[in-house]
């Protein structure tokens, strides 16, 4: 299996998901819209700390200090090529976002996060799905440990299909909108990038229910998937 540790380091993977990938997410824009909502519902017009973990280039965390003008944010990742795209899109933030370089695959990222904690919120985007299911649950208890009383967690995720023919249907939304934004190749063009991408080994996905489950018994309230599209979820919880 190819492991999220390689693949990330990988400068043209990068490129491939920053610049042919993203923009393909189904109701990608409504994702942030609810993530935006719920943080803004948990206190985040007053001045706000947020962690945006696995952050990419920070496509979460840029959202977060557009639209709240006192927020001031950590992001996190262990893809340099990552980090550095980030520092590219947040320039006009400068001042606004620290960069750090963690990986949350051991428990000890919380320590170089700690100093700028507890956060307001944290945010997460296509990232946790990376761990195994163990590990995802340790994760969610870590970010708990690390949330101010009464701060959100947002995961804007890739969760599993309850069945094949579910996992089908996600997969042709996902190729009918990459066409969209690759009107130059044929449909069939894209869906074989698509069903041959190299981070696609990496994924290991869980049902939105069962990760709900585990944020409830780590003890956050107000725990939902607050939007779903077959395998695209935004869920999580106050704490
Ligand atoms: C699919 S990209 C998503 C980027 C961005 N959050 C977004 O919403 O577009 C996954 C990101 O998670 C990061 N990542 C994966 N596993 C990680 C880990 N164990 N520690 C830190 N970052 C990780 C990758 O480097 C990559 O930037």
């Amino acid at each position: 299996m190819e492991r999220a540790d390689k693949v990330w380091q990988n400068s043209a993977l990068v490129a491939t998901y920053l610049e042919g990938v993203r923009g393909g997410i189904p109701l990608a824009q409504e994702q942030i819209d609810v993530m935006l909502r719920l943080i803004a519902a948990a206190g985040g017009e007053r001045a706000l700390s947020f962690l945006d973990l696995g952050c990419g280039d920070g496509v979460l965390g840029n959202a977060v200090l557009d639209r709240f003008p006192s927020a001031h944010g950590v992001l996190a990742d262990f893809s340099e090529p990552m980090l550095e795209a980030a520092r590219q899109r947040m320039a006009q933030h400068t001042g606004r976002a620290q960069y750090v370089h963690a990986d949350y695959g051991l428990p000890d990222w919380v320590d170089a996060v700690r100093p700028f904690a507890p956060f307001d919120a944290v945010v997460s985007g296509y990232s946790i799905h990376h761990q195994p299911d163990q590990r995802k649950r340790e994760v969610y208890g870590e970010i708990y440990g690390l949330l101010a009383s009464g701060g959100i967690f947002v995961n804007v995720e890739h969760v599993s299909s309850p069945t094949d023919w579910l996992g089908a249907m996600q997969d042709e939304l996902f190729v009918d909108n990459l066409h969209a934004i690759h009107p130059g190749q044929t449909r069939a063009e894209v869906a074989s990038v698509y069903y041959n991408r190299s981070d696609k080994a990496a994924n290991i996905l869980a049902p939105v229910e069962l990760q709900c489950q585990w944020l409830r018994e780590i003890g956050f309230t107000d725990v939902d998937c607050y939007l779903k599209i077959f395998e695209e979820a935004v869920f999580g919880g106050r704490k």
